[in-house]
Formats: structure tokens, sequence, C-alpha cells
């Protein structure tokens, strides 16, 4: 079932605009919806948001007024592709209900995209980062039994994603330096591991806008502080995958990338998709993607005179798929929660000179309290236990199982920050 987004055709631009109630979809029902539709609606509208604030930087780099103009109109499509996407979720739905599904999206994407890339680098790029979105997913669940206790986080994630502890956050706060990564050359790269990238780097951009939106909604202090404390590791996380890509690309090169990758996903989630509606929506935006890809690959013949062939895949073969992971996970926890980086390589915390930068950041910002811990302290006082959906057996790092059956087990975090 190979798909070329070169060879069809799409829904000419002039007819891609729709009026307000074409926009004003119909949300999902709360209760009834699939864990993992909720997951491919948040993607999608991380990648839109991209979409339009990728060709909004291009356009300020751009002289010429018919280019601009060209940027426009594409770019008036997917904001209206972003309304029609992001309006899917009901009003019903709470704040941190909608957090909840924005963690299980940051674990289960990262975990497909990490099982699939080619670069052995890159994947450590990505199993780094999902030990750390697999935590906060944690953290906020523990918030939900708390501050929302009508709601249970394991309905949210259908019992598809564990949650229980992962790297834990209070140690994730890292000097800003230490978070820049090497980058692919988009020559020598795999195609894939360009859409890998482009992809996570948009849902953790638009993790870290809606944090920062967001964060300061609810009234308790505790919600606040935790709330702000992730969307600065949603910030490092940003700094850390957009540091992979290859920043020698050209403008067209990646405006074509772009719309490559939403041609990709479109399709991915359109084959999956078990809400009719929803699946006819992914169906009509990937109809106008193909028309956008093609429009940025003819604006690169004609301004840069290359052919966008010579880079793109002769077709696509792998769909992205949202499924569950936890083995995987549970394998990556046992062997890497004790990594930390320094500049762009990643090692064993035990192993950073007792001067490095990394103790000074700790020092500053965990100074005074940490919600991360405040939280799981908090559950565990008022609720007799902390949350946890452990559905595969107790926790595979022994330092990192609850208390009662830690037998004294530590981490080498822990021990490296006692010392
Ligand atoms: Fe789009
Ligand atoms: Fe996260
Ligand atoms: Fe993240
Ligand atoms: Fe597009």
């Amino acid at each position: 079932m190979a798909f070329n987004p070169l060879r069809e055709r799409g829904i000419p631009l002039e007819k891609q605009f729709r009026n307000w109630s074409e926009l004003n979809v119909k949300p999902y029902d709360k209760e009834t919806v699939h864990p993992y539709s909720r997951c491919r609606g948040i993607v999608m509208n991380g990648i839109e948001v991209e979409a339009v604030m990728f060709s909004h930087t291009m356009a300020r780099h751009t002289a010429d007024p018919k280019i601009k103009q060209q940027l426009a109109l594409v770019r008036r499509a997917e904001a209206q592709q972003q309304k029609a996407i992001n309006w899917l979720i009901p009003g019903d739905e709470s704040t941190l209900e909608v957090t909840i599904g924005y963690e299980q999206v940051a674990v289960d994407l990262t975990a497909w995209v990490a099982q699939h890339e080619p670069d052995a680098y890159l994947k450590q790029v990505y199993e780094f980062g999902l030990l750390e979105d697999f935590d906060h997913l944690y953290r906020y669940a523990n918030l939900m039994a708390l501050i929302e206790s009508d709601k249970k986080a394991e309905k949210i994630v259908g019992g598809l994603t564990e949650i229980m502890p992962g790297r834990p956050t209070i140690f994730e706060h890292r000097d800003p330096r230490d978070e820049i990564r090497r980058p692919m050359t988009a020559l020598a790269a795999d195609p894939q591991s360009i859409l890998n990238a482009l992809t996570v780097m948009a849902a953790e951009q638009q993790t870290m806008n809606f944090y920062m939106t967001i964060g300061n909604r609810p009234q308790e202090m505790l919600a606040r502080g935790l709330y702000a404390e992730i969307a600065e590791i949603e910030e490092q996380h940003v700094s850390h995958y957009e540091s992979i890509l290859d920043p020698t690309a050209s403008w067209l090169t990646n405006l074509v990338m772009h719309e490559y990758n939403e041609c990709w996903l479109y399709w991915s989630f359109m084959e999956q998709e078990p809400d009719k509606r929803v699946k006819a929506l992914y169906e009509l935006h990937l109809n106008m993607e193909i028309e956008h890809l093609r429009i940025a690959c003819e604006m690169m013949r004609q301004i840069e005179n290359r052919d966008p062939e010579e880079m793109l895949p002769k077709a696509l073969e792998e769909p992205l798929l949202f499924q569950e992971n936890k083995a995987y996970l549970r394998k990556v926890l046992a062997e890497q929660v004790d990594l930390t980086s320094s500049e762009s390589e990643f090692m064993p915390v035990s192993d950073l000179p007792a001067d490095h930068r990394y103790f000074d950041y700790q020092g500053v910002v965990n100074k005074g309290g940490v919600p991360s811990e405040q939280v799981i302290e908090q559950a565990r006082s008022e609720l007799g236990e902390e949350y946890r959906l452990q559905t595969e057996g107790g926790h595979p790092v022994p330092g990192l199982k609850r208390e009662k059956n830690r037998d004294g087990a530590s981490t080498e975090y822990a021990n490296r920050m006692a010392a």
C-alpha cells in the first residue's frame, strides 16, 4: 500500500477555503473517543501550527511579493486545517484531561519514531526525550488524582500507556547549552529521519505552546507550579529536537519537506482512524496537502532550479502508527533512566564531574521546592498512595518502585544528588 503524493492529484488551492460552519466542526464525545484518536488530533494540530508558523517565518525572510502571496495563500489553508482539527476537542474535556492526552502523544509518538529511526545517534536522541515525557504523564496523572478526582487518567489513556515514573522531572533540568544535539545533513540523511524529526519537533513545540498558554489557568498553586516546571522541559525538548535538523537546508527545501511530512501523516492517520467523520476530515486534508506539496515543488523548480524529486523518497511505504509500546518503554527505562547529557553527548549521570554545570543549574531552579516532587508527596499524604497505572507488573527500575516495594534501592540520580 505504498503511496506517492507526487503522483496524486489534489484539491486546487482556490477550492480549499471553507466557511465558518465547516471549520466549527462538531467535537468528539470524550466518553467514547478512542485514546489514539485523541492523540492523532493532537499531533495534527501541532503539525498545522508548525505549518502556519514556519510559513510566517519564511515570509519574513522573503523580499519578493509574489512569493509572499503564494505563501499567504497556502498558509490560509493551513490555518483553516488547524481550526478544523483542534476544534474536534470538546469544551467539556478539561485542560488537565487534554494535558494527559498531550503526554500520551509524547510517549507513544516518540516511541514509534525511535523504533523506526535508521540513524543510531538520532534514535538515542528520541529515547532520551521519551523517558522525560513518560515521567510528565505520571506527574500530571497525580495532579488529576488530587484536583480532578472525578476523572481517571487510566480512562483517558485507555490502559494503552502505562503511568509510572520515568526519568524524574526534577533531574531533567539541565544547563541550556547541554540540550544542543548534532545536526543531520539533509543530503546524507534517510528521508525517514527528516520526517521523524519534523514530526516530533512540531509535537513538542505545540506542547510547549500549550503549557505556556494554559499553565496559568488552574487556581491551585501546586498545579500552576507543575505546569510552569514542565513547560520549561518542553522548551528544552524543542531545543533538543530542532537541533537535529539540518540548519543549512534552504527555505524551499524546508517548505517541501514540511508539505511532504503533512502528506505522510494524514495518509498514515487516515488509514487508522476508526471514527468515520474524522477519517473523512483527514482524507480531505490529505487531498489539500497533495496540492500544497505540488506548489512547493513547483516553487523549488522555478526559484532554485532544483528538482525536488531528487531529495524525496520514491514512495511512502510505512505509515506512522499509534500503538502500545509498553514492553519497549520498560526496556528503555531499565537501560537509560540514569542518562544525562553534556553538550551533544549522552552519558550516565554518575560520569559527570562534580563541577559540571548541570549541578549549578539544578541548584538554581530546584532551590526552594520542586512542584513535580510536591505533587507526588501530596498524593501520598492525601490519597494514601501515589497514582500509578502499571498493567505489566512492578517498575523495571528498582529505585523507582513504590516506596514500600523498594527495599532501600535507589537510582544513580538520587545517589549522585545526595553525594
Ligand atoms: Fe496542513
Ligand atoms: Fe512532556
Ligand atoms: Fe516533551
Ligand atoms: Fe500543507
